[in-house]
């Protein structure tokens, strides 16, 4: 399981949840009894959606490579299988040993890499897929975080994940407020915010759609399937 270390200092993110806080968030979103009843509570969303998104890396072929960035400890890893490429990247590295302990435990083999999500350290194209799950609104600046993912995969490959965004209800964006001024939370956006982060990043929209406060979406980056 080889580690590419970059040495990055923590954000923002990283230095508030720190190492319980980032536990106790990847305790609640691997265990579905206690994901559904949080997200229906607290963003009106059906967390299962979660698991749809993920069944784009287990549909994978044989030989392909997908980057789940960011992975945070790895609940991404119920998509990851034998024979594809599984390289997780997070700019924490107790929330990488979370995720390298899970794919142990999964019996899954593969890399890790800490880096910042706006400073990548993959070639262009690299990858069939990124995967971007519950992350997006946590970077500081999530427009250049899709134009980097969208970077990392081939023309043809796609970019699948979720957000919260602001302006689906008061109690909602009240939340996510309160995420913002602990520090949790980045700037974020609104869905018509993020459809533009998207398409700025020369990204085709196949599917957006909004779960409560969760817009889940795949999109593809535009050119020659398999070149
Ligand atoms: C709420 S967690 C979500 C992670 C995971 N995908 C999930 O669904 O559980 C957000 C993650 O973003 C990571 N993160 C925050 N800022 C980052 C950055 N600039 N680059 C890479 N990862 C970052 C944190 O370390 C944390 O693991």
């Amino acid at each position: 399981m080889p580690v590419v270390v970059m040495g990055m200092a923590g954000t923002r993110w990283t230095d508030r949840a720190g190492r319980i806080g980032g536990a106790v968030y990847d305790f609640g979103v691997e265990r579905e009894w206690l994901a559904r009843p949080a997200g229906r509570l607290l963003w009106g969303t059906d967390a299962r959606r979660l698991n749809a998104s993920i069944r784009a890396i287990r549909e994978l072929p044989d030989g392909a490579a997908v980057l789940d960035v960011p992975c945070g400890g790895g609940v991404a890893l119920r998509g990851a299988r034998p024979g594809i490429r599984y390289v997780a990247a997070d700019i924490s590295r107790d929330m990488l040993t979370r995720t390298r302990r899970r794919a142990a435990r999964r019996g899954v083999d593969i890399e890790l890499a800490e880096a910042d999500v706006v400073r990548m350290p993959f070639a262009d194209g690299e990858f069939d897929l990124c995967v971007t799950f519950n992350g997006l609104h946590c970077l500081p600046d999530p427009a250049t975080a899709v134009r980097e993912m969208a970077g990392c995969v081939r023309p043809g490959g796609r970019l699948v994940g979720d957000t919260i965004v602001r302006g689906a209800g008061l109690r909602q964006d009240v939340a996510i407020g309160m995420f913002r001024r602990a520090g949790l939370f980045g700037p974020g956006g609104t869905t018509a915010a993020f459809e533009r982060w998207l398409d700025g990043a020369g990204l085709l929209i196949d599917r957006l759609d909004v779960s409560g406060a969760v817009a889940h979406f795949a999109a593809t980056r535009p050119g020659v399937i398999g070149s």
